[in-house]
Order: structure tokens, then C-alpha cells, then sequence
């Protein structure tokens, strides 16, 4: 993390992002959640890091994000800002901590920020947040927001399937998509939902829509890091490209470790003392 934010010029900060899409530059998200990993993306040059409450899954082998927990999230963040020298490092507010009232989020997004040193925060939803997005804002927290398949709902969506196919779903979403811009949110997350209406939103915002089964005619692209390096099996949605078989790739060598530690080849006499 820089010192002191405008002394280092590699730090991409909300500004960058949205010069980055008036200049029609694409935006590169991706979640982590630890230092080693965390390092790696960064390193990569990434744009933008999401320790992402799918931290929940991927981390804790939980069903849904629901259980994360605050101390949690903050925990995670910590880890990545330390690994981090040049992404925007963005945080998930955890579900429960900015849906009941306006003051109670305040609270919660400003321990996230001062604990954490990360640089924004993410929050699901639209006008039903509005107003706790509007008093963060205000705090001076930057906010990047998520519609469409926000999975902190999904007890009340009942499937991870498509949304906003239905018109008057659309209408809202772009409405909620505007109102968060509008109340100075610096960028948006659409996840699963036809690649027409996120290009009408991109289109329409001048701030970057970043897309996660979004289609390509938007600002940017998130996915979950293991995902995409496929260390999960069972999760296989149309959107997800799976960029290496990290998970046969370690099976094999752990395998290759055991075998080595019964035959009693490793360790051999160049690794010992
Ligand atoms: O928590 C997460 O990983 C996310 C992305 C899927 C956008 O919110």
C-alpha cells in the first residue's frame, strides 16, 4: 500500500478507473483474499482487487455469503492491502452490516476502512440501500455498487439463475443503476444478466459497469481467482472461463509429495543440514 496516495503514481485509484473508461480502457477485477495470493494478482497488474464476500465459499466452505461475518471480511482485507502495491483494493460489506439502518452502516463501513486500510467498498443493491450508500459517500468512503444476481439476496431469489430478464426487472435494475451513480458511487458490478441490458446500462453511466456474467459490452470484468484457475470444481456457469487447472495441477503434486515422503526420496541429501 502507498504511503501517501498521490506519491505513488502506479496506484489506481477511483479517478484512474473512471479516466480508464472515457479513454475506452477495459478494467481488470478479481478477487482475493489472502497475502500470497493477493501479491500474485497485484504483481500480475491488475486494476482492481475485490476481497469479495465470496470469501464466504471460497475461503470458508460456506453455502452462501450470508455468514461472513465483519471482524471476518476485515480480516481478509487486511491481508490483501498488505500484499498490495498498485490494484484499488475493494471490500464487500458483509450481509447485515449496511441494510438495517443508515448510521449502523457509517459505523461499519468507516471500522472496515480504518482497521482494514483498504481503499472502497462494495454494497449490494439499489434504492433500498440508498441512503446508507448516500451517508457513506458522505463520510468520504468511495462505494462501487452490484445489482443485478446479488448473492446476499438469494434467500429471497430462491436460484442463482439469470436476472433482470423480465422488463419491468430491467427497469428497475437501470434505474438503481443511475440512482447509485447519481448519488457518486464510482463504479457498478452487474452480475448475471443479459448482455443487452448491461450494455444499455455501460452505455448510459458514465461511470465503469463491471461485469460478471454481464457479456463483453461493458467497462470492465470481475471473476472469482479460483475460479478461474479452477481450484473449484463443482461451480461451472456459462460465464466463468477457466484459465488453468490449478486444482489437478496441485492434486498431482501433493500426490507426488506423499508418495515421496512414504519411499522416503524426499527429504534427499541436498535438503537436510
Ligand atoms: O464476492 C464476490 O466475489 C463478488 C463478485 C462475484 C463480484 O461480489
Amino acid at each position: 500500500m502507498a504511503g501517501y496516495l498521490v506519491e505513488d503514481a502506479r496506484k489506481v485509484t477511483t479517478h484512474r478507473l473512471i479516466q480508464m473508461k472515457r479513454d475506452g480502457k477495459k478494467i481488470a477485477m478479481l478477487t482475493a483474499y489472502d497475502y500470497t495470493t493477493a501479491q500474485i494478482v497485484d504483481a500480475a497488474g491488475m486494476d482492481i482487487i475485490l476481497v469479495g464476500d465470496s470469501a464466504s465459499n471460497v475461503m470458508a466452505g460456506n453455502m452462501t455469503t450470508l455468514p461472513i461475518t465483519l471482524d471476518q471480511m476485515i480480516y481478509h482485507a487486511k491481508a490483501v492491502v498488505r500484499a498490495t502495491k498498485r490494484a484499488l483494493v475493494v471490500c464487500d460489506m458483509p450481509f447485515g452490516t449496511y441494510q438495517a439502518n443508515p448510521t449502523e452502516s457509517v459505523t461499519n463501513a468507516i471500522r472496515i476502512m480504518k482497521e482494514s486500510h483498504c481503499d472502497a467498498l462494495k454494497l449490494e443493491g439499489g434504492v433500498e440501500i440508498l441512503e446508507s450508500v448516500r451517508k457513506i459517500l458522505d463520510a468520504g468512503i468511495p462505494i462501487c455498487g452490484h445489482l443485478g444476481l446479488t448473492p446476499q439476496s438469494i434467500n429471497k431469489f430462491g436460484t442463482y439463475t439469470v436476472r433482470a430478464k423480465d422488463e419491468a426487472e430491467a427497469a428497475k435494475l437501470i434505474s438503481d443503476a443511475h440512482a447509485l451513480e447519481d448519488a457518486g458511487c464510482f463504479a457498478v458490478v452487474l452480475e448475471k444478466i443479459p448482455a443487452k441490458l448491461a450494455a444499455q446500462v455501460a452505455s448510459e453511466l458514465t461511470i465503469p459497469v463491471i461485469g460478471i456474467g454481464a457479456g463483453h459490452e461493458v467497462d470492465g470484468q470481475v471473476l472469482v481467482v479460483a475460479d478461474m484457475l479452477g481450484m473449484t470444481k463443482g461451480f461451472t456457469p456459462k460465464f466463468l472461463r477457466r484459465y488453468a487447472d490449478l486444482s489437478t495441477i496441485m492434486t498431482d503434486a501433493i500426490g507426488q509429495y506423499i508418495t515421496d515422503v512414504k519411499n522416503v526420496t524426499f527429504p534427499n541429501d541436498e535438503e537436510q543440514y
